[in-house]
């Protein structure tokens, strides 16, 4: 089974960038990669380097699906729709692929509060939940600061919730909310990300906080990820220092959960 990581943490702190990276780097490990755009403003797609990252339908706008998978109707919808859509046979055919990684653009998970029980959340919800438990390949979710998504159905099933920081004490305050929501369903295999590192006085200041939740490691500022996004390219586009960092992370996540 490969491993199921989801990635959370403030607005802008690089989220995706680190999604796209650890997707690489599993991939040229050799495994298989599922890539889950989970982000209402999703950007996973060009973060990848897919062409025509644009004009990637995420499913939350596949409305025709989702009313024939809950059988939710226009005149019925919200009274009457099935809480258990099937959804199994929906990765192959909406997985999109790119140089050997798989992606699912999913679009905002939970909307109108996470506790609305309407069909888009249902359905994406049990689509999540089903790529996460069942699924042999890794996944790795880019998801939003909340983690609502992440049902209690799940908790057993992550192997790792990673929260990004940057040099900043904001991130760390949404490191603590996204810690208490995690307890709050369960889940206990929280750990720390520094992106956007410029110097090692930043490290410190930053790892201080961190109050007995694991700190995989750090990714440097580089010039390199904002190259790649000027030019359309994949955000791990010929930049090896970005890479070897992802490669230490995941290493490190090794090592914490064995
Ligand atoms: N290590 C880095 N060095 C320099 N710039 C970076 C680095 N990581 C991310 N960035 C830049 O910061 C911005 C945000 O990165 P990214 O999109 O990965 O963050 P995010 O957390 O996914 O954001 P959002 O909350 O909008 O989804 C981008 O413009 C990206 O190019
Ligand atoms: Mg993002």
């Amino acid at each position: 089974m490969g491993m199921k990581i989801a990635v959370s943490g403030k607005g802008g702190v690089g989220k995706t960038t680190l999604v796209a990276s650890l997707a690489k780097v599993f991939h040229d490990g050799g495994q298989q990669v599922i890539a889950i755009d989970a982000d209402p403003d999703a950007n996973l797609a060009s973060a990848l380097g897919f062409p025509n990252a644009s004009d990637v339908v995420p499913v939350r706008e596949m409305k025709k699906l989702i009313n024939e998978r809950t059988g939710s109707t226009p005149e019925t919808y919200g009274k009457f729709f099935k809480l258990n859509p099937t959804v199994s046979d929906l990765p192959e055919k909406l997985a999109m692929e790119h140089n050997g990684i798989k992606l699912i653009t999913l679009g905002a998970v939970t909307k109108g509060g996470g506790g609305c029980a309407c069909p888009e959340n249902v359905f994406l919800k049990t689509l999540l939940t089903h790529l996460i438990l069942q699924r042999e390949e890794v996944i790795l979710a880019d998801m939003e600061a909340g983690i609502e998504h992440l049902g209690r159905a799940t908790v057993q099933a992550v192997d790792a919730l990673i929260v990004v920081l940057e040099p900043g004490m904001r991130s760390i305050q949404t490191l603590y909310q996204v810690e208490k929501l995690a307890k709050d369903i369960g889940m206990k295999s929280i750990f720390a990300v520094l992106n956007k590192v410029a110097n090692e006085r930043q490290r410190e200041v930053i790892t201080k906080e961190l109050k007995g939740i694991s700190f995989l490691g750090s990714i440097s500022y580089n010039e390199g990820v904002a190259e790649s996004d000027l030019m359309g390219e994949s955000v791990f586009n010929s930049n090896e220092l970005l890479i070897s960092e992802a490669k230490e992370i995941i290493s490190n996540l090794k090592e914490e959960l064995s």
